[in-house]
């Protein structure tokens, strides 16, 4: 991808009345200097190495202890300055409750965006008491601030990453993220209403008609009550389908509805796609339907929810359910349109199929002809169908149905193959040379299998195979391919999401990051070589996707001055430049402040305790990366002032005292300077000021 050289603009240095120094619309100085210019990929041509300079680079690796290896992985993964990474991947945070986003093949990372838990620095749920973050974050009228973000879905069209949004599901409390990628930040977050946790989140359909959510551990939906001994009974599993209006770049909730199902524990999910476009596929475990209690010596969970040998592929027909739900044949649970049990087999929307043991991860192959299945006890993937799932349903080809009705498929009329790779298989991803990628957990391992014969001629292997295992360190959970998990994955680059980094790295106390290990994956056969370790020291990253980066349309200032990011469009209430100042209506007072370098306008502001305080401040620059903060100690207001962006906060000036606000952002070498006075005068009456009464309390203790 190229990119041409930064534009240049000279500085306009304004002298203004006061003496300030306003530097408007400017570049940080200097860029006229060759050494701090972008330096594109196209400019660099090829290399020709001298004796003195192979003398010199062969001291290096003999100072620093590398070898030829570590030489070329070093040269796969350097980005000079200024050079573009080639990939972005978007990374679940964790218990961090954010979006990571980290350079392909430098593993840099760029950003992480604030989802879950309020995040200062991106003036994330820091804007005032009606902060409209705070108020999404809330369930059931509680605050609820952090999140266990698991799986990061990029947009797709045609099955593939359209670099238009992200979703990210929260699994601890049911929760799902739109993150708009034009200026990547949050900006919906819908709550499950039929379940307080979940797991399966998010996973997309072609299109993105739908974001699927399931489930993980069975409740009894609408967050009611049912002791455990009625788990069956009234315990149920089920799964979520966001309607997505791209349009608006938001879930379309009265559009969304859910299926019913066993109280079976749902796993992950993943959508069809060519040959299976109109299906998705998620796999459950404990269909033992255990209860645990070892406090009652029973068998604790993990023995009974993984004593039989097969556990059940759900296979659902979403368009029959979206036609079920538009003709109203659902039944509401907490005021949430629920597709029942006994109408899905009815009409035919869900069938299982047995799936070997304690399976994970459930991932369709590019072509969407097959179905990955990984049972994490047991050491073969086995491949699924879709031409004989759909002639094992028209045939009515059933071993059994469950206890609640449900048609179980022949296990052997819709099996392809199975593969033995090792131990612990969890998920599979793909790439461009007819090979899949499976993690194997209790190996530590990265194993490299061919798909069937209609890749033979790319692979070059026997089809369905085991070809090549890599070592990872340590316990890999997830793994993402570039694109490695739409319709045309692309290759090259793999990250295993290690779990354990153990001795990677230098120890940080007893709590240690996870590690993010770069694989090459570009070559065939058993070559497949760790090329970077990154350690992740935030959360414990779940999943993520890789996106070719050209494929955004990443906003660097917002499109208007005056932008409002909630709604992604012009805000009339935001103040222009000229029209700044305070105004009252009774003890509703109404501030209207602009920022540019180097100062905030007006620097003084005047109200009386007691007053409700609405705040209107907007960034006057369009200059890329111009970002001024804003912050009011005491109040907890910080904002992040991006160029042109408007912001609203309010509060109750209900402490009196003498309030500097200052920028956040070091954007300017007045940028100190870049502050003023938010005075709240005490009630009329109230004796002397309160502040310096408490300052002399506080210093005497
Ligand atoms: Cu604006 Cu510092």
């Amino acid at each position: 991808m190229a990119h041409g050289p930064r534009v240049r603009r000279s500085a306009v240095v304004c002298v203004a009345a006061a003496g300030l120094l306003v530097l408007e619309g400017t570049l940080p100085s200097a860029l006229g200097q060759e050494g701090r210019r972008r330096r594109p990929a196209a400019e660099q041509g090829p290399i020709a190495l001298t004796p003195e300079q192979v003398a010199q680079l062969t001291k290096v690796a003999n100072d620093r202890k590398l070898n030829v290896d570590d030489l070329l992985s070093a040269a796969k993964t350097f980005m000079p300055s200024g050079r573009h990474d080639e990939y972005v991947l978007f990374s679940s945070g964790g218990q961090s409750g954010q979006v990571f986003a980290i350079g392909v093949p430098s593993m840099r990372l760029l950003r992480s965006i604030a989802v879950f838990t309020p995040e200062s620095w991106q003036g994330y749920g820091f804007a005032g008491e009606e902060d409209p973050v705070r108020r999404s974050l809330e369930i059931n009228g509680k605050p609820v601030e952090w999140g266990d973000t698991h799986h990061p879905a990029l947009s797709e069209t045609g099955g593939d990453y359209d670099g238009q949004y992200l979703f990210i599901g929260d699994k601890a409390n049911a929760r799902l993220a739109v993150i708009d990628l034009r200026d990547w930040e949050t900006k919906q977050i819908v709550k499950n209403p039929l379940t307080i946790s979940d797991h399966g989140a998010a996973f997309v359909t072609p299109n993105t008609e739908y974001v699927i959510e399931g489930g993980q551990y069975a409740t009894v939906l609408g967050y009611g009550y049912a002791p455990p001994e009625e788990y069956k009974q009234h315990y149920r599993g089920m799964v979520t389908m966001w309607k997505f209006d791209r349009e608006k770049g938001r879930v379309d909730v009265s559009n969304s509805f859910a299926l019913e199902l066993p109280p079976y524990w749902q796993d992950l999910a993943d959508a069809g796609k060519g040959a299976s476009d109109g299906y998705f596929f998620v796999n459950s475990f404990n269909v033992e339907m255990a209860v645990g209690g070892v406090e009652k010596g029973n068998p604790p969970f993990e023995a009974g929810a993984s004593k039989r040998d097969m556990d059940y592929l759900h296979i659902v027909d979403w368009r029959k359910a979206e036609a079920a739900f538009k003709a109203g044949k659902t039944k509401s649970i907490n005021g949430f349109p629920v597709i029942m049990l006994e109408t899905s087999t009815a009409e035919g929307i869900l069938h299982f199929a047995p799936e070997p043991k304690s399976p994970h991860g459930v991932d369709v192959t590019p072509d969407g002809r097959y179905m990955v299945v990984a049972g994490k006890l047991d050491p073969h993937v086995t491949v699924y169908s879709i031409e004989k799932i759909k002639k094992a349903i028209a045939e009515k080809r059933f071993s059994t149905r469950d206890e609640y009705g449900v048609p179980v498929l022949d296990f052997d009329a819709v099996k392809e193959v199975q593969v033995e790779l090792g131990l612990g298989p969890l998920h599979t991803q793909f790439d461009n040379q007819g090979f899949a990628y499976t993690s194997l957990f209790l190996d530590s391992a990265v194993a490299r299998w061919s798909l069937g014969p209609e890749h033979a001629s790319k692979h070059r292997e026997q089809p369905w195979k085991l070809v090549a295992k890599t070592p990872v360190h340590y316990n890999i959970g997830h793994l993402c391919a570039a694109e490695g998990d739409t319709v045309s994955p692309d290759g090259g680059y793999l990250v295993s999401m290690s779990k354990w980094s153990v001795d990677r790295f230098l120890p940080t106390g007893p709590l240690l990051p996870q590690n993010f290990q770069l694989l090459d994956i570009s070559g065939g056969g058993s070559a497949m070589p760790v090329i970077y370790d990154s350690p992740i020291g935030v959360g414990e990253p779940h999943y993520c996707q890789m996106i070719k980066a050209d494929k955004l349309r990443t906003w660097t200032v917002y499109p208007q001055v005056g932008w409002n990011p909630h709604t992604q469009s012009l805000d009339p209430r935001a103040p222009r430049k000229g029209q700044e100042g305070v105004t009252r209506n009774g003890s509703d007072v109404t501030v209207n402040m602009t920022a540019i370098r180097s100062h905030f306008f007006p620097e003084h502001v005047e109200v009386n305790e007691g007053d409700r305080v609405t705040w209107r401040l907007v960034a006057l620059e369009t200059t890329m990366d111009a970002t001024h903060g804003f912050c009011i100690g005491g109040y907890n207001i910080n904002l992040s002032l991006e160029p042109g962006e408007f912001v609203e906060f309010t509060f109750t000036a209900d402490r009196p005292g003498t309030y500097p606000f200052y920028c956040t952002e070091f954007c300017s070498a007045l940028h100190l300077e870049m502050m003023g006075y938010l005075h709240i005068k005490p009630r009329a009456g109230a004796e002397g000021a309160p502040a310096a009464s408490d300052t002399a309390t506080a210093s005497a203790k």
